[in-house]
């Protein structure tokens, strides 16, 4: 049996910090395919917001567990399983709802009793990485160098592989090209920079207006932003006359929509593409009829979740590892900010912008 699991549960979609709760989940048997995983980090995304929100495309039925990726440590397993030991490092992966993957992952629904706060008493699927322990099939889990920062590994899918994949799936960009974002800030932005860097392309970014801007203008040129513009500096009649020594870019990546995000379109040479990936204004993307008919613009869209349900996916392993590389060789780094378990509203608080702007909140079991 696994031991209890504390969780952040949630029985219904709704305002985040008003539908999450901190339970714990009663031992669950592990079979012989099964490894029990300690939970040690798992952060906060905006995806992961959504979901409890009700507003992402998909989502688990409730109850639920709130979390899509994180890291642990193994802390039994199964007769039968083979690839992991005890203290061997896992990441699910690709991350899944469990049960949306297959039938027989309903199987993995307990019956708990609600312990603390909580009204609701039924069967909830083992999912989630908001949780002290998981109990999950060998498959499931990917075993990583433990050398790696638990933060980095923690975070290490759902948003660089999205910047990596982003960086190549849609136009061929060669060392001496330039691409433009923004939401710059964000980790996907972070670490757009950095593998564009240093595969020799350059990155315009821009970020929003906010306290604190020049100060994370600073950061970005850090980690090899060639150019970093707020919004407000991009009011001018020709934003490429705002270029010092990058040429103009084929490849856009819009994380917020809006106004935002026609800055990315007006920075975009003849024939450019933009790809959107994030909607963190909230605004919908307006584009210029000349922007179609005069610079014969390309709008794409890219979903993680849905090029990890491709054939790709089998690839998926092998760029985290890439990735995790690259972070133990100090290559890609991005700010986060840990936050203790028992302190998870807080966390929760800081990563839906109720306290102004904050790095990427991870959860440290
Ligand atoms: N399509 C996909 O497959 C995919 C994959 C990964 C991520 N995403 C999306 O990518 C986006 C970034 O994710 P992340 O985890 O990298 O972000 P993050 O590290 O949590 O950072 C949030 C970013 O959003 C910005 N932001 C927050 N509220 C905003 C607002 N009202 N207007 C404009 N900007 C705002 C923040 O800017 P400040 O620094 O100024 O606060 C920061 O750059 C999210 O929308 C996420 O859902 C999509």
């Amino acid at each position: 049996m696994s031991p209890p699991s504390k969780a952040v549960v949630y029985d219904r979609e709704g305002a985040p910090e008003t539908v999450t709760k901190v339970i714990e989940l009663p031992a669950v048997e592990v079979k012989e395919n099964d490894v029990c995983v300690k939970m040690l980090a798992a952060p906060i995304n905006p995806s992961d917001i959504n979901r409890i929100q009700g507003v992402y495309p998909v989502r688990p039925q409730v109850p639920a567990v709130g979390g899509y990726e994180g890291v642990g440590e193994v802390y039994s397993v199964g007769s039968a399983v083979t690839g992991v030991a005890p203290g061997d490092w896992v990441i699910p992966s690709p991350p899944s709802f469990g049960y949306l993957r297959s039938i027989d992952d309903r199987n993995q629904s307990v019956t708990f009793s609600v312990l603390c706060n909580c009204n609701y008493v039924g069967n909830l699927p083992c999912i989630g990485t908001w949780q002290t322990y998981i109990v999950k099939d060998q498959s499931v889990w990917h075993k990583i160098n433990k050398d790696t920062p638990m933060e980095y590994a923690a975070t290490i899918t759902v948003n660089p592989l999205s910047a990596l994949r982003m960086l190549e799936d849609f136009t061929t960009i060669n060392s001496g090209d330039s691409i433009v974002q923004n939401g710059a800030t964000s980790i996907v932005g972070q670490c757009i920079i950095q593998i564009a860097r240093f595969r020799g392309i350059h990155s315009i970014n821009i970020i929003r207006d906010r306290a604190g801007s020049d100060e994370a203008k600073e950061k970005l040129k850090k980690i090899g932003a060639d150019e970093v513009f707020t919004e407000s500096q991009l009011e001018v009649k020709n934003v490429k006359s705002l270029l010092t020594n990058v040429p103009e870019p084929a490849l856009g990546f819009n994380c917020v929509g809006g106004n935002s995000a026609s800055l990315v379109l007006k920075f975009l040479r003849q024939g450019g593409t933009m790809v959107t990936y994030g909607g963190m204004s909230k605004k919908p993307v307006t584009v210029s009829t000349s922007s179609f008919i005069f610079k014969d613009l390309s709008l794409k869209g890219f979903w993680l979740q849905k090029w990890m349900s491709s054939d790709k996916a089998i690839e998926c392993r092998t760029m985290i590892d890439y990735l995790l590389c690259l972070v133990r060789e100090g290559k890609l780094k991005y700010e986060l900010e840990l936050v203790p378990f028992n302190n998870f509203q807080v966390g929760l608080s800081k990563a839906l912008g109720l306290q102004g702007s904050h790095p990427k909140q991870v959860i440290k079991f």
